[in-house]
């Protein structure tokens, strides 16, 4: 591989275009023939102002987001969203119902919990996470303002392919790890947030997308940084943000609307998911972790017969060249991360690997 790079399985921040980290490369001593380096140049000036206009309509274009809905560039990573969303959409004796499906639902609910009526309608904990709610598991409360769910589970390796039944009451969901991966109504919801390290392009951006509702729901008094109007008033420019960050969503947007749009990244993550499951159900050895209609096509996650297996393995792919394979900690066992970027021949590169480690040790 160019410049001697390897197979990137990392969970986030994650392997981005080649094409893409070469402009970013280029664009550091000059931004657009600006003179300005990328990380030297004023967000306030009209080269960076037509960097900023350029992704909102890119992200709008490739995630048809409806034309009254607002879309942010903010910071604090999807962690603070899990704060934020609550503060603004949750006044005082409101509820809120959470799909807790995951470490990071878990935290979600957690935060909310800060603000008001927030609860756990369904939670998964139990049977450590190996799959998703179908619809008539779980009932949204009446006095619910709004159902959060959580489309991708990073660490546990399972994902929504239906669009959860809310009761008929708003939707906000926690995009972070599939966001651009996979299908996504994004006018069936009102508030969608993703941190922008597995899809999107670096750590220190996020992305949120908000209809009318949402927007209008913000409390008076609110800090203005936690208040998604100020930010959405001054265009994402209410104060400095990662304009690095934006630059390069941008660029990753590029990349996408040139390589078949969202339909185009779909079809590659399909592919990858199929050689990837269709490898670890080939026999015994594996052990996917996931119930197979909860499949995630971003995250896949199994184990190994015993844990010194296991290790022997991520030492092994490593030195094969194929990074970033150890499970998350709570989990264990071994997590292959497929974001879009991730090209079909890592994913084969992959597969062979196993083949053969199985040869040997199975
Ligand atoms: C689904 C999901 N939500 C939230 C987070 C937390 O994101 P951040 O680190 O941007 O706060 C992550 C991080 O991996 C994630 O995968």
């Amino acid at each position: 591989m160019s410049y001697g790079r390897i197979h990137n399985f990392g969970a986030g921040p994650a392997v981005l275009p080649l094409s893409v980290v070469e402009e970013v490369r280029d664009a550091l001593p000059n931004l657009n023939g600006s003179g300005l380096g990328l990380l030297e140049i004023s967000h306030r000036s009209k080269t960076f102002q037509a960097v900023v206009d350029s992704a909102v309509a890119r992200v709008r274009r490739v995630l048809n987001v409806p034309a009254d809905y607002s879309i942010l560039f903010l910071q604090g990573g999807a962690s603070l969203q899990f704060y934020m969303s609550a503060l603004n959409l949750l006044h005082p004796g409101d509820a809120a119902d959470y799909l807790v499906t995951g470490t990071w639902a878990q935290k979600a609910v957690k935060e909310a919990k800060r603000v008001g009526d927030a609860k756990a309608i369904w939670d998964d904990a139990p049977n450590n996470f190996k799959r998703v709610p179908k619809n008539g598991e779980y009932t949204v409360r009446d006095n619910a303002v709004y159902l959060h769910y959580t489309t991708n589970n990073t660490i546990y390796g399972t994902e929504f392919h239906h669009l959860p039944d809310s009761g008929g009451k708003p939707r906000v969901l926690d995009n972070s790890s599939d966001i651009a991966g996979v299908p996504l109504d994004v006018s069936a919801h009102d508030l969608i947030y993703a941190g922008a390290q597995k899809n999107l392009g670096p750590s220190g951006l996020t992305l949120a997308i908000l209809s009318p509702w949402a927007l209008a729901r913000g409390a008076a008094g609110l800090p203005a940084m936690l208040d998604y109007r100020v930010h959405e008033k001054d265009g994402s420019l209410y104060n400095t943000p990662n304009a690095f960050g934006i630059y390069v969503l941008e660029r990753v947007f590029a990349w996408m609307e040139a390589n078949g749009g969202l339909e185009g990244a779909i079809a590659r993550n399909r592919a990858k998911a199929d050689t990837l499951y269709g490898e670890l159900d080939r026999t015994g050895f594996w052990r996917p972790h996931a119930e197979v209609a909860s499949r995630s096509v971003m995250n896949v996650t199994w184990r190994l017969p015993t844990e010194a297996l296991e290790e022997t393995f991520v030492k092994e792919a490593k030195a094969a060249g194929l990074d970033g394979l150890k499970g998350h900690r709570s989990v264990g066992g071994i997590r292959a991360s497929m974001y879009n970027a991730l090209t079909l021949d890592s994913v084969q590169a992959l597969a062979a690997f196993m083949r053969d480690f199985e040869s040997r040790h199975g």
